[in-house]
């Protein structure tokens, strides 16, 4: 654990990175027909950023109108859950979390604030700006991957668990039912889950957030192959390849593709792979899955989490919920 500074009031523990995991997943997911990569690995530094300039465009509708709801709403679930802890799974710029304690201020409440990112750079900027808003608040930041490591996630007082910005979307249904299933076992009974889910809408508004008019997406999507050259020696050359992102209807999903514009060979020598491109072959680097309520309540229900509240703005139409551990489910003894 590294600590900022004496009578500072930021921790930042930075978890052991599993090299293998790149590896494996770079191995696996490249070598299948059809291709496919993880999109936890867009998040480097330059794809944080490209992320939140994304949040700002016009096209990009989800982050404004998870945000909007959460104003509408932060004082009545802050009220309900008054949590001790708030920690943020995949906290990235933490726009919203900026909405949640701003409504737990208001109240008097004095929570720290866990954010938990893969990026490092963007966990540090977003929780100091934090903190010199809010002078009441303490950090606890986890630098680390929530695939392997929720279980350092601090545990006593009542924690408010928030996974925002419809990032559950990126999981499949069976990887998102297991991964809520993991936050589900590490909820005493006073914790509650704060779950933003992108709800389907007309593919007219859909196509434009995910196909920006100034090109950050595209080069956000390119910026995969990026970290692939840097981390394991790659040769891609990402201009050879086109963005593509188009609505699936059945699952109702995103679907970002790379797609090679010419037939070309790329080596990973770290991997000794050689890798042959046919002109139009894609990589499919993300899903964001679209839900319903009756989606949501599916997917917490396998996870063994019981809906407590519903909150949905319309046009463009997103939702938040609140859920709890089931009750007569069982809590591990996962958080240390
Ligand atoms: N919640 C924010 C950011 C969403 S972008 C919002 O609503 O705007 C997704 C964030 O999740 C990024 O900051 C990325 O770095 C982080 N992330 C993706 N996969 C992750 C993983 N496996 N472990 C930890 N963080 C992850
Ligand atoms: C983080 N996640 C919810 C975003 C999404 O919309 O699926 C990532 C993103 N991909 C393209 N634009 C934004």
């Amino acid at each position: 654990m590294r600590i900022e500074g004496p009578g500072e009031r930021i921790v930042v523990e930075v978890l052991p990175r599993r090299a293998s995991t790149l590896v494996r997943d770079v191995r696996d997911g490249l070598g299948a027909t059809p291709r496919w990569l993880p999109s936890k690995y867009f998040y480097d530094e330059a794809g944080s950023i490209l992320f939140d300039r994304i949040c700002e465009t016009e096209e990009y509708y989800p982050t404004r109108a998870e945000a909007g709801l959460l104003a509408r709403v932060a004082g009545e679930v802050m009220a309900q859950v008054r949590p001790t802890h708030l920690v943020e799974l995949g906290s990235g710029p933490a726009r919203k979390a900026r909405i949640l304690l701003s409504a737990a201020g208001r109240q008097g409440l004095r929570c720290t604030y866990v954010p938990f990112d893969v990026s490092e750079s963007m966990l540090r900027q977003s929780a100091r700006a934090l903190l010199r808003e809010f002078d009441w608040l303490h950090v606890h930041g986890l630098v680390g991957d929530y695939d392997f490591h929720l279980e350092k996630i601090p545990s006593g007082g009542r924690r408010l668990v928030a996974y925002l910005g419809g990032t559950i979307g990126n999981f499949t249904e069976e990887e998102g039912a297991i991964f809520l299933r993991r936050i589900a076992a590490t909820l005493g009974e006073d914790d509650r889950l704060l779950l933003g889910t992108d709800l389907m809408k007309s593919a007219e508004v859909l196509h434009r957030a995910y196909n920006d008019a100034q090109g950050l997406t595209a080069a956000f999507n390119r910026n995969i192959l990026r970290v692939i050259n840097r981390e394991l020696g790659a040769n891609f050359a990402p201009e050879r390849f086109a963005h593509v992102a188009f609505l699936r209807e059945e699952p109702a999903q995103i679907e970002m593709h790379l797609r090679a514009e010419e037939a070309h060979e790329v080596e990973i020598p770290r991997l000794g792979m050689q890798i042959s491109f046919a002109k139009g072959e894609s990589i499919r680097t993300e899903i964001s899955r679209k839900f319903t309520r009756k989606s949501v309540e599916r997917l917490l229900a396998k996870a063994g989490l019981e809906l407590e509240a519903w909150f949905a703005s319309h046009e463009p139409s997103f939702a938040l919920s609140v859920s709890r551990r089931a009750r007569g489910s069982r809590r591990s003894r996962m958080s240390a």
